[in-house]
């Protein structure tokens, strides 16, 4: 066993002084959550180069029988980033160095990079030869390949591409004895035993390092119909979702919901955001159709079904973007949600999944369910309608959350609350944002015996000595 400054040594040889950082206050930014609320300690954080660089680590790592956290941009909802206050500190091994675009095949329809490419920067490459990378979210601007394979993300665009399980062919993976597995396969079709790239998908760091993936690429929409409407109640929102479904099939990339009191929170809180329409309503949606051909006719389908779910009195006001500029801007309201709701108090995001035809129900009872906890408890609503992905979002002031006599109690029964409301719904507590440190009492309770012990028995085969990520994801 060797000792932790013979270990930052060995690290230090092994990459270059600068790429290991051990004093506080170049450690801040890894060791602490965006939103400030869960802090942790590590024995420094590396920056690795390349794959062999990690696998460097990993070897040193182990030998020394120190733990690892691999980090990309920190933007985990769930606190999945950040070490433990408590417990051995790891090694945060931050991947933000490595950001190669390596190859795009647009024959192929794919795209390999590297682990710390931040998410936009691939929707960019991808889009310079006219395809499409389709996972898009808040936080893309932010957030690395790595950490949203890592966490299985979602965001505003599953209901038609799927997640990013969907959108992977292959990855690199750094394993945990330090061995490098190059399963960087471009193929749709691939039989050949397990799926062995599914394995690290959404494990958050727990049975090995992503270095790179292969991903798939899909044709680029060049053109977009796009509208922000409210729906009487979140029962109409879904029956107008029906009407989409029918009407315009395929075309609708996204469907998103949120409640009267989000949209005030970003409108107050976030610079040159403004309510899109006259007036006050109590839900909102914004749905855009996009396609490859001319946009004529799929505006039509837009403006027509828009008006058939106004004429069933489903629909109380809408507004229909005129061009570019009017569509960013209503995204930009939509992706400023996380951003007003930080500044706001401290707000419990919950990450629910029912069947699409059960959110309305899970709204109305995930409503009861926590004001029988907190009668005055302010409720905000955002989330991805059309794949039943809900976020319910109990939110305190600052000044209540301080003034609670048991804050981690209420928010762990309020989180709860919510949870049992999906469960009984046929759902799931954690649709995308994975596991981090809120969800780990959540999977004890709601996954079963034979489903923990299949992943305990996953990762003590890859990580015997319990050393990538402990404590995580399986309880
Ligand atoms: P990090 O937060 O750094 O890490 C997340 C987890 O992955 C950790 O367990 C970490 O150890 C592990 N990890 C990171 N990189 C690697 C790697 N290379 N190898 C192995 N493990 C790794 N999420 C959604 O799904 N949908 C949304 O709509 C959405 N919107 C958001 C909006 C905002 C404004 C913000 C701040 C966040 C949002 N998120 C959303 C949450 C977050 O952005 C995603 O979970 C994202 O995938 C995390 O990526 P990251 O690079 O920041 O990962
Ligand atoms: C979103 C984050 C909260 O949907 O997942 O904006
Ligand atoms: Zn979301």
């Amino acid at each position: 066993m060797i000792d932790d400054s013979a270990l930052i040594a060995s690290l230090r040889s092994a990459l270059g002084n600068h790429a290991v950082l051990v004093d506080d206050p170049d450690m801040a930014g890894f060791v602490e959550d965006f939103r400030g609320r869960y802090k942790g300690r590590a024995l420094c954080v590396v920056q690795p180069a390349n794959v062999e660089q990690v696998a460097l680590v990993v070897r040193h790592c182990a030998q020394a029988g120190v733990p690892l956290l691999p980090q990309g941009g920190n933007t985990s909802l769930c606190a999945g980033a950040v070490p433990d206050a408590n417990g051995p500190a790891p090694v945060i091994v931050s991947l933000a160095r490595m950001r190669r675009i390596r190859h795009v095949d647009a024959v192929n329809r794919s795209i390999e990079v590297e682990a710390g490419c931040v998410l936009k920067a691939v929707q960019d490459a991808a889009a310079e030869v006219q395809c499409l990378y389709p996972v898009s979210l808040g936080a893309e601007g932010s957030c690395q390949i790595g950490g949203t394979l890592s966490t299985n993300a979602g965001g505003t665009s599953v209901l038609r591409y799927g997640n990013t399980r969907e959108n992977v062919l292959g990855l690199e993976v750094v394993l945990a004895d330090g061995r490098i597995w190059n399963g960087l396969r471009g193929l749709r079709k691939d039989n050949t035993g397990i799926d062995l790239k599914q394995l690290f998908v959404g494990a958050e760091g727990t049975l090995g390092i992503i270095t790179a993936a292969t991903l798939k690429l899909h044709a680029l929409p060049t053109h977009h119909s796009l509208a922000w409407f409210a729906p009487v109640d979140p029962q109409a929102a879904l029956r107008v979702l029906g009407l989409f479904q029918e009407n315009c099939g395929a075309q609708i990339s996204a469907y998103e919901l949120m409640n009267e009191r989000q949209l005030q929170l970003v409108v107050e809180r976030v610079p040159l955001r403004r309510n899109p329409l006259a007036q006050r309503h109590d839900w909102h949606v914004l749905v855009e159709l996009s396609d490859t051909r001319d946009g004529a006719e799929m505006d039509e389908c837009l403006q027509q079904t828009l008006e058939e779910a106004v004429g069933a009195g489903l629909v109380l006001d809408v507004i229909v973007a005129a061009n570019d500029t009017q569509r960013a801007a209503l995204w930009e309201v939509r992706h400023s949600v996380t951003e007003a709701n930080k500044g706001a108090g401290v707000g419990l995001t919950t990450d629910c999944a029912v069947p699409v035809s059960a959110v309305p129900a899970f709204i109305e009872g995930a409503t009861q369910a926590v004001r029988e906890i907190v009668p005055d408890i302010d409720i905000v609503i955002v989330g991805h309608m059309g794949d039943g992905n809900v976020h319910f979002i109990p939110m305190f002031t600052f000044d209540a959350w301080h003034g609670l006599s048991d804050a981690a109690s209420t928010a762990s029964a309020l989180r709860r609350s919510v949870n049992d409301v999906a469960y009984r719904l046929g759902g799931t507590f954690s649709a995308e944002h994975g596991i981090g440190q809120t969800g780990l009492p959540e999977m004890s309770h709601y996954k079963s015996p034979v489903e923990l012990a299949m992943m305990r028995a996953i990762k003590q085969a890859l990580d015997p000595r319990n050393l990538m990520n402990p404590g995580r994801l399986v309880p």
